[in-house]
């Protein structure tokens, strides 16, 4: 079993470092209690994505980012490459645990991708309730859209996020699952590539599982993690499959972005082409995490 976690591509200022590191390592840890215990690879990454959306230093869940109107709204996924199995949601306001919600979407299968406000009546009919503005926004937050609005645009340069795991468990199932407040001062209704099939989020038993982090705009152009897996399948490693669709992404489109990979020999992989991007990976014998 392996699982390997990130927590967006971007710049970490010297003084977050050692709080992401150990959110990763939480996540990690979160993942392989699941998987150690002979649970689904689905689980495993649903439970590291929640770590990730508990903790206040990663875009998604609490302390994501905002809305240009000061709200939040949250993309997040979930892919099952036993059946290819997809749950998403896009642009949902206030729901504090997206990943929960995909997964809710996945498990009852009749549509792939819920969006915006009218997600509630499905979300509520789970049993969701939709979070407070307080139990969401952090000053961070709030600091960080005042400086995107004074710029006048959302962003498109420097640090962003999501979060995002993948894993593969005793079976040899792969699963990927990622989770984001999006783009720091978007306009509302603006869904990036988190919740797109191939694009944010892939995963497919005969490859592998990826998630990807980055300018979403931009991911989705390439479709970026359809392009990992399509290249595990080919017979490439984590390493190589990633890498190759990053320089496709940085040849033809130039953004800034990273993915990670994990392949159905159980190999991983977090390249990036962000100055950083907070990773962590493990297996039953022993957990990792960086933040470059
Ligand atoms: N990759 C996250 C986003 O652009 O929404």
């Amino acid at each position: 079993v392996r699982i390997v976690v990130h927590g967006g591509a971007g710049l970490v200022e010297p003084a977050r470092e050692a709080a992401c590191v150990a959110g990763c390592e939480a996540a990690v840890r979160a993942g392989l209690a699941v998987l150690g215990g002979g649970g689904s690879a689905v689980d495993a990454v649903v439970a590291a994505v929640r770590v990730l959306e508990d903790d206040p230093e990663f875009n998604a869940g609490v302390g994501c980012v905002l809305a240009r109107d000061g709200t939040p709204e949250l993309d997040a996924a979930i892919m099952d490459g036993a059946n290819l199995g997809f749950g998403a949601v896009g642009a949902v306001p206030l729901l504090r645990r997206p990943i929960d919600l995909a997964r809710a979407v996945l498990a009852d299968g009749e549509h792939a991708l819920l969006v915006g406000d009218a997600a509630w009546e499905f979300a509520r009919e789970r049993g969701f309730s939709p979070a407070s503005v307080d139990e969401l926004v952090t000053p961070r937050a709030r600091e960080r859209l005042a400086r995107a609005l004074a710029r006048g645009r959302s962003q498109d340069q420097g640090p962003r996020g999501t979060v995002g795991a993948c894993a593969i468990d005793l079976a040899g199932h792969v699963a990927a699952a990622t989770s984001t407040g999006g783009l720091v001062g978007k306009r509302r209704g603006r869904v990036g590539d988190t919740p797109l099939p191939g694009c944010g989020t892939y995963a497919d038993d005969l490859g592998g599982a990826a998630s990807a982090t980055g300018h979403g705009e931009s991911i989705m152009r390439v479709t970026l993690t359809r392009q990992v897996v399509d290249r595990l399948r080919a017979g490439a490693g984590a390493q190589e499959a990633a890498q190759a669709a990053l320089a496709d992404l940085a040849a033809r489109i130039g953004a800034e972005a990273g993915v990670i990979v994990v392949d159905r020999g159980g190999g991983v992989a977090a390249p990036h082409l962000s100055p950083d991007m907070p990773h962590g990976w493990g297996s039953v014998e022993s957990v990792h995490a960086a933040v470059r």
